[in-house]
């Protein structure tokens, strides 16, 4: 597909890779701060000491390896990406188990530097590999009659000891309405700074929608299904008052714990000052077509 979107971030935006492998410390922090309101947040952040925010559990995670802060990057070494298939199925012409190597012998996998930016309210620039997921559902032929796409992660309880806890209804599974998945901002994402997905990122196949907020971009995919039905989604089935399908990132609309109208640049340094977050995550010019006279309040 033809590439209709260009991007305003520089190589120098890019968070350094060193930082965003272990932000789970630096989040940490962030997100004890949240918990007392965006108020009371600098001043917490101001209060915590570096190495005692090693102690604090991280929000953002892949729960499959345990709610942990270390325990994806300890554990996600047991699950086994290859061979991987991907299973497209529902209203499609062409339903089957397609295997990676086939899917990616005819997908450009390009580099796409994004923002990412999660409900704890920090920020980064990604540099993801990937690969349009339009191009990969138009494979499979999306009949007429599809109006959602569901995703769903790979369950298997012997390389995902998180699994045996019930922290989530496994598997982990999230949903988009079928024009957001064919927007071409929506990627498909194989690789990060220019090297293969770690395991804890979601290899080998994760998707990444970067106006909608990190939770969104769900692991390690093994199943997409073309429904006419809006999909369950993890965190929402979770906990529906605080995560909407939608997860449009929003300054606006407030999380009900906390204001989601500023963010801090994780690149930035540890103590870099909080900035206004844009509508849209920043691709408000690119998306904002696809909510035009929808209620954001109600459709978070
Ligand atoms: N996907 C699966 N399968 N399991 C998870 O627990 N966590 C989500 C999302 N995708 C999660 C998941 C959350 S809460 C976030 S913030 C992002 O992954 C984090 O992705 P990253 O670790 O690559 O930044």
């Amino acid at each position: 597909m033809a590439f209709r979107w260009t991007n305003d971030l520089r190589p120098e935006d890019v968070t350094p890779e060193a930082v965003f492998m272990n932000r789970r410390q630096l989040i940490g922090g962030l997100a004890a701060g949240t918990i007392l309101g965006s108020a009371g947040m600098a001043q917490a952040q101001e209060a915590l000491e570096p190495n005692s925010w090693e102690d604090i559990t991280t929000y953002c995670n892949f729960y499959e390896f345990g709610t942990g802060k270390d325990d994806p990057a300890k554990y996600a070494s047991s699950l086994v990406t290859d061979p991987w298939s991907v299973t497209i199925d529902g209203l499609v012409d062409r339903p089957g188990d397609y295997s990676l190597g086939d899917i990616l012998s005819q997908m450009t996998v390009e580099e796409r530097l994004y923002r990412f930016r999660c409900v704890e309210a920090w920020s980064m620039v990604v540099p993801w590999n990937g690969f349009e997921l339009a191009d990969l559902l138009e494979l499979a032929g999306v009949q007429s009659g599809a109006k959602y796409v569901a995703f769903e992660t790979a369950y298997r309880p012997k390389e995902m000891p998180g699994t045996l806890f019930p922290v989530l209804d496994w598997p982990y599974v999230e949903g988009l309405r079928l024009d957001e998945a064919m927007h071409p901002l929506t990627i498909m994402a194989t690789g990060l700074y220019g090297k293969p997905l770690p395991n804890q990122n979601g290899a080998p196949l994760r998707l990444v929608v970067p106006w909608k907020y990190g939770f969104k971009s769900i692991k390690s995919v093994v199943k997409i299904t073309l429904t006419d039905t809006q999909p369950p989604t993890s965190w929402n089935k979770a906990n529906p008052r605080e995560y909407g399908f939608y997860s449009n990132v929003n300054p606006n609309v407030d999380h009900p714990r906390w204001s989601q109208a500023s963010e801090r640049a994780i690149g930035g340094g540890l103590f870099a000052r909080r900035k206004p977050t844009l509508m849209y995550n920043g691709y408000e010019e690119e998306v904002a077509g696809l909510y035009e006279g929808m209620d954001l309040s109600k459709n978070f």
